[in-house]
């Protein structure tokens, strides 16, 4: 058989192959740059000429017309120090007394919330300047509280943060013991690489910037157990709380909640 006889579209064979060559690439093409990008969801690949543009990793603002689109999770800017807000002066407090006038219908008279809002009484100054911060720029969301926060300045969350961390945390009513903690917050639970509670949240230490959880409303604890879980509360540096969270079972998550909430029944 010559090459002349081999290379030609008479040969069966040969026209079989380079045929069926072109239908794989088509229809790979087909599947990986139209059908799975436009299964996706997100902004960039809305439409099947963005998906394929996606698809084929061409540069965001080459066929966006322009305009960056926004990353779907905002995270956020804040960094925390342990020097943040440790030294606040009486004017500050005075100055977020009277800001806080407008926060008790939700976060009680004196910090303490009787609805499920979490108490902001004796929480530390760097978190609750950090979390106005994240709801303010979006970085947390929630339709209740993101208002609250649109109009206050800089100094006003500083005022505020060094108000309400100077309100007395509420009285424990429990001795706190380890014999009382679920084992996921006494414990953790080294093989699915979640640290014990205790180590940022206090008790056994406390990282700047974790909030101060004794004696939040279980409800809320769960709610926020759940979100970073779930990846629609983002606003955690670096994921720590979210790498937490996702890895608890919803029972774990229910014993912390109530454990934290001061009902005695946690974990039993
Ligand atoms: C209408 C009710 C409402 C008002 C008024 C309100 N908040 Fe909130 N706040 C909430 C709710 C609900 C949450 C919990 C949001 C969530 O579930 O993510 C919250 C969360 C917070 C948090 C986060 C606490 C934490 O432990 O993470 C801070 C800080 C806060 N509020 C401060 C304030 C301040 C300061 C004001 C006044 C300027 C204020 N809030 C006014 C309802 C309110
Ligand atoms: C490695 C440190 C670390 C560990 C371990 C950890 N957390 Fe956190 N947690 C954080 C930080 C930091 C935040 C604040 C995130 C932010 O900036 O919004 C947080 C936030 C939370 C919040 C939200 C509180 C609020 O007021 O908004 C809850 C609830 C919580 N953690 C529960 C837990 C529980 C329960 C465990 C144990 C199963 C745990 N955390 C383990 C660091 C940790």
């Amino acid at each position: 058989m010559s090459d002349e006889r081999l290379f030609t579209f008479r040969n069966r064979w040969f026209a079989v192959s380079v045929l069926g060559t072109i239908a794989i690439a088509v229809v790979s093409a087909l599947i990986g740059f139209v059908w799975l990008p436009s299964a996706h969801r997100d902004a960039p690949f809305t439409g099947i000429w963005n998906a394929i543009c996606s698809a084929a990793g061409v540069p965001r603002d080459w066929y966006a017309g322009g305009t960056t689109v926004e990353p779907k999770v905002k995270l956020t800017s804040v960094e925390i120090t342990p020097q943040l807000l440790v030294d606040v002066s009486a004017n500050s407090i005075g100055r977020g007394a009277t800001l806080a006038l407008r926060c008790t219908m939700c976060h009680g008279e004196r910090g303490m919330s009787d609805a499920n809002s979490p108490n902001l009484a004796g929480q530390y100054a760097s978190v609750i300047y950090k979390q106005l911060i994240d709801f303010q720029k979006g970085a947390r969301t929630n339709a209740v509280m993101s208002p609250m926060a649109m109009n206050l300045s800089d100094q006003d969350m500083r005022d505020l943060a060094a108000y309400y961390s100077n309100l007395p945390r509420p009285p424990a009513q429990r001795k706190v013991s380890d014999a009382l903690a679920p084992p996921i917050v006494a414990h953790g639970s080294p093989m699915r690489n979640i640290a014990p509670c205790a180590v940022c949240h206090g008790g056994i230490d406390s990282k700047a910037g974790s909030p101060w959880l004794d004696g939040l409303p279980a409800a809320y604890t769960k709610s926020q157990l759940i979100a970073f879980a779930r990846g629609a509360r983002t606003n955690d540096i670096d994921g720590v709380m979210r790498n937490v969270a996702r890895n608890m079972t919803p029972e774990e998550i229910d014993a912390a909640a109530m454990y934290y909430a001061r009902e005695l029944n946690a974990g039993r």
